[in-house]
């Protein structure tokens, strides 16, 4: 290794949009040590993969990845290699042993240990740390922002995730669930408003429990959000994920009263039939949730609501699947994630449950689920034919440079004319036609 040279790292991120806020930590806290991101994975000296395990299928991705990266490392002896994120904490050292290519290995709390973790692994020695935190939050790190449009940005507002839903490996992966102080996350959304971006995104497993215990002063999800919506009625906030058993009346009331607070709810049902909720340790029933579904639609009638679904979890009937499928009907979904069950090794469920769905009727009811998702999408948005948005730009159209695209609060996506206005600002848009994915207007 050459002394004095500036070591220049890649990171790839794999996952949950948490991850890709972790990166930027991860770029933050590399940087401040005198390393150098690149964009270009065949300059870097390191290269850092930050890895997901929610699905078998993700883990297969990096696998994949990293068999790519071996001959690259044939060719560049001098490489250093990394495992970072929820992949690198649930196998731990297994991947080194078996992969013969990893250098190092850190998972989500071990970043700032990173330099030193780094500098013994060029030393040769295989550096590791896995241990999880109950109280690292990163609160004090300025994330670099990677890949940003510089109009939205992310802010993890918590990490970890306890609820132990029986299919998930994110406890496991994440640790205790924590919060992280309310002043730290309030300097950050300043910040990066002051650098011109317009939207915030909250982020955690579950926001909606959120808390901050400081003195005699409680700050729960509304109040938090509250404070952030206060910042600057030109920054738009929004948040994610929110677990149905904790959306409470309150932060409903807080997102109705709120114009810069967007009104789109990220809702994962995960299933329709109790049976099957009860499985999975989701501590609600379907009557309590559509209970919820009717309190956002009654009171914030302009909100949309998504949502993701699991299909073929363990005992999954056809009467079940019935039941999810009539509950999306019901709720009248505006978008979905839809996914089939992956068993994850140390879950509940792969311990207790039998995977015992077939993977062809796993296919053939997510592809029921994906067509009804579909029309459902496309009512929603054949409903807003003719209606008016306020978008924020985001850029020109990936399609046609005299085309602008950006969001409105309920984050849809719309396509329009370049108008006088630049990115980062605001423009009413009326919607004249639509397709499955987008909204297409002018600027009125
Ligand atoms: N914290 C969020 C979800 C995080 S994971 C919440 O509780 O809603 C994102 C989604 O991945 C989950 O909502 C679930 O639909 C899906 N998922 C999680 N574990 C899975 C598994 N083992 N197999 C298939 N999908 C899974
Ligand atoms: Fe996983 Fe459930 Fe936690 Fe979401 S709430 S991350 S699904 S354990
Ligand atoms: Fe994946 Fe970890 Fe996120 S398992 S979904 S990267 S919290």
């Amino acid at each position: 290794m050459k002394e004095n040279k500036i070591r220049k790292f890649h990171i790839e991120t794999y996952g949950c949009q948490m991850n890709f806020s972790d990166s930027e930590i991860v770029a933050s806290i590399l940087t401040s040590q005198g390393f150098e991101a690149s964009d270009e994975l065949l300059n870097a000296d390191i290269i850092l993969l930050n890895t997901c395990s929610i699905r078998e299928h993700a883990e297969d991705r990096v696998r994949k990845r990293l068999h790519y990266f071996r001959s690259l490392k044939k060719k560049n002896p001098g490489l250093t290699i990394g495992l970072l994120g929820c992949m690198a904490e649930r196998t731990k050292t297994a991947l080194m042993e078996e992969e013969q290519l990893l250098d190092l290995i850190a998972g989500p709390d071990s970043y700032r240990h990173l330099p030193a973790l780094l500098a013994q692994a060029e030393s040769g020695q295989k550096a590791i740390d896995t241990i999880l935190s109950s109280d690292e939050t990163y609160a004090d790190i300025s994330p670099v922002r990677l890949e940003t449009n510089g109009v939205s940005a992310f802010i993890s507002i918590m990490r970890g995730c306890e609820n132990f839903c029986s299919y998930c490996v994110v406890p496991y992966a994440r640790g205790q669930e924590r919060s992280r102080d309310p002043q730290s996350v309030i300097r950050e959304a300043k910040d990066i408003f002051l650098q011109g971006y317009r939207e915030v995104t909250l982020l955690g497993q579950n926001v909606n429990s959120y808390q901050w215990k400081d003195g005699g002063e409680t700050v729960n999800f509304p109040l938090l959000l509250e404070k952030i919506a206060a910042l600057d009625i030109r920054l738009r906030v929004r948040f994610a994920t929110s677990h149905p058993k904790d959306l409470s009346a309150e932060l409903i009331g807080t997102i109705a009263s709120h114009p810069n607070i967007c009104k789109a709810i990220h809702l994962p049902v995960q299933s329709g039939s109790n049976t099957v909720l009860d499985k999975m340790n989701r501590k609600y029933t379907r009557e309590e949730y559509l209970e919820k579904i009717k309190a956002i639609r009654s009171q914030i009638p302009d909100c949309t609501i998504s949502t993701d679904i699991i299909t073929g979890f363990c005992d999954e009937t056809e009467e079940d699947h019935r039941q999810t499928l009539e509950l999306m009907k019901e709720a009248a979904f505006d978008y979905a994630f839809m996914f089939k069950y992956s068993e994850r090794p140390q879950t509940i469920a792969a311990d207790q449950y039998d995977d015992n769905v077939p993977a062809d009727i796993k296919e053939r009811r997510l592809r029921e689920i994906i067509e009804l998702q579909q029309e459902l999408s496309s009512s929603s948005n054949h409903r807003d034919l003719g209606e008016t948005f306020e978008v924020l730009i985001e850029g020109i159209s990936k399609r046609s440079n005299t085309q602008y695209f950006g969001r409105n609060s309920q984050n849809k996506v719309l396509v329009f004319p370049v108008t006088v206005q630049n990115r980062g600002e605001y423009v009413n848009v009326k919607v004249k036609r639509v397709t499955s994915a987008t909204l297409i207007g002018d600027a009125v």
